[in-house]
């Protein structure tokens, strides 16, 4: 089979220079915002502990099939989404294609803005310290020509690091900024831990209260928080993939990717518990709205003193990284997709989609309504279908996805391969067709209210 013949004509395709530049490429998409501003509070939302186990039963059920399967089409083809599902599928499932990058643009537009309040709280305390009133100074910041600064900021670094290239730009930038979030989460994890008051934070985030395990919203939004934070359902993992020069062993890589984001947003929450229990702030995290942890924690750090503000810059530090590799992941998704169509430099199509995509965000940087009804639209119900369409494909369209899953192969996770491909075909559809059935509700009472509310 003709390799990456889909269309556009570009030159050779430029790869991964590594195993570990692809795994640590992917882990940088996965690791975002994600774990550790949305983890905390959709954990808390849902009860903790529960919506933890909940969690990690998604993840595995859902989420490493999922991932499999993206990867495997990727791989496959060598081909943006848009050129590998028309190559594999035909001309209709281009369409899904289409969809990914629509949701890319989407997601990008608004999650620039929130990595765009993370920077500056880097960056201000860092220089002045956490400020004393952190309600009014999360308003003052976080919508309007404050908000609007730092967002185009973010996303002129994120075009910076796209444009110059698959290794030199998004290799070297996980390389080099993974390992220093890990190093950072955990040891403020340690930390945490020397806080008094510290077990309360502990007891809520790992005590399971059972009545909360059946309960539909906290299972709805446990597979789309899978989703999002395993950058599942809109192609960035099939994208990665498709610079994958040689057979590498993609069932290892599935689980150690995931593994990877769950361990990192686990501890996250080792941070996050802790932290605000010990302050006695749980309540306003109770509330749970998308700026809840961006009011809690500044407050918490301000309060702990010295010591505060440089774990406080840290935590923000942290996240402003993770934020900056996934970010690089959605605008990869859709530069590529332009470069295979299109026949564009890729300087040309990271720059032109990047400024696209740093417009539609004004809208989010203008108004945390409007942020939150893009996230609820794109980051949950179109993440949704995009991840049912997804296992319909490859369980259902795709020839023999199993084949292409036991290529490069080793032994260690070969014999799961029949069963994965089981549940990409049986269980993955109905069980995903669900969550969208919950998400299309839940969109729609976003939508009236934010119509509604003025
Ligand atoms: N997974 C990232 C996070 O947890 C966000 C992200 C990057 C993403 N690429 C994605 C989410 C693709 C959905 C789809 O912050």
């Amino acid at each position: 089979m003709a390799m990456g013949s889909g269309s556009g004509g570009t030159p050779a395709r430029e790869l991964f220079g590594s195993k570990w530049g692809f795994v640590l490429a992917a882990v940088g998409s996965a690791v975002g915002l994600g774990n550790m501003w949305r983890f905390s509070y959709v954990a808390a939302e849902g009860g903790g502990a529960a919506f933890v186990l909940l969690y990690i039963i998604m993840v595995i059920l859902l989420g490493i099939p999922l991932m499999l399967s993206e990867l495997v089409v990727g791989r496959k083809t060598h081909l943006s989404p848009i050129g590998a599902l028309r190559e594999l599928g035909g001309r209709g499932w281009s369409y899904l294609g289409m969809l990914f990058v629509l949701v890319g643009f989407l997601i990008l537009s608004y999650y620039s803005v929130i990595a765009g309040w993370t920077m500056r709280f880097a960056v201000e305390s860092a220089m002045t310290g956490f400020p004393g009133d952190p309600g009014d100074h999360f308003s003052e910041i976080a919508a309007g020509p404050a908000a609007i600064g730092w967002h185009l900021f973010f996303m002129a670094l994120t075009i910076g690091i796209v444009m110059i290239g698959v290794q030199k730009g998004i290799e070297r930038a996980a390389m080099l900024l993974m390992p220093t979030l890990f190093l950072i989460v955990v040891g403020l994890a340690f930390w945490a831990a020397t806080l008094d008051g510290s077990g309360a934070g502990y007891a809520y985030y790992l005590t399971p209260q059972l009545s909360e395990l059946m309960n539909p919203d906290v299972i709805r939004s446990a597979a789309s928080q899978a989703f999002f934070s395993l950058s599942l359902g809109m192609g960035a993992m099939l994208t990665f993939a498709s610079y994958l020069a040689k057979d590498e062993d993609l069932n290892e890589q599935a689980v150690t990717i995931s593994f990877a984001d769950f361990a990192v947003a686990f501890t996250a929450g080792l941070v996050v518990f802790p932290v605000i229990f010990a302050l006695g702030l749980q309540d306003s995290v109770g509330e749970s709205t998308v700026g809840a942890l961006f009011i809690a924690l500044p407050g918490a750090f301000e309060a702990m003193g010295g010591a505060g503000r440089v774990v406080g810059v840290l935590f923000f530090v942290a996240l402003a990284v993770g934020a900056i590799t996934s970010a690089i992941s959605l605008l990869e998704v859709v530069t590529s997709s332009i470069i295979d169509e299109f026949g564009l430099s890729r300087r040309r199509a990271a720059v032109s989609m990047g400024i696209l995509i740093a417009l539609l965000g004004l809208a989010s940087a203008w108004s945390t309504d409007i942020l939150g009804l893009v996230d609820q639209i794109a980051g949950e119900l179109l993440l949704a279908v995009g991840a049912l369409l997804m296992s319909i494909f490859v369980g259902w369209k795709m020839k023999d996805p199993g084949a292409e899953m036991l290529r490069g192969a080793g032994p260690r996770f070969a014999g799961a391969v029949p069963y994965v491909v089981l549940l990409v075909k049986w269980l993955l559809p109905p069980v995903i067709a669900v969550v969208v059935w919950f998400q299309f509700w839940a969109t729609l009472a976003v939508v009236r209210g934010f119509f509604g509310g003025g």
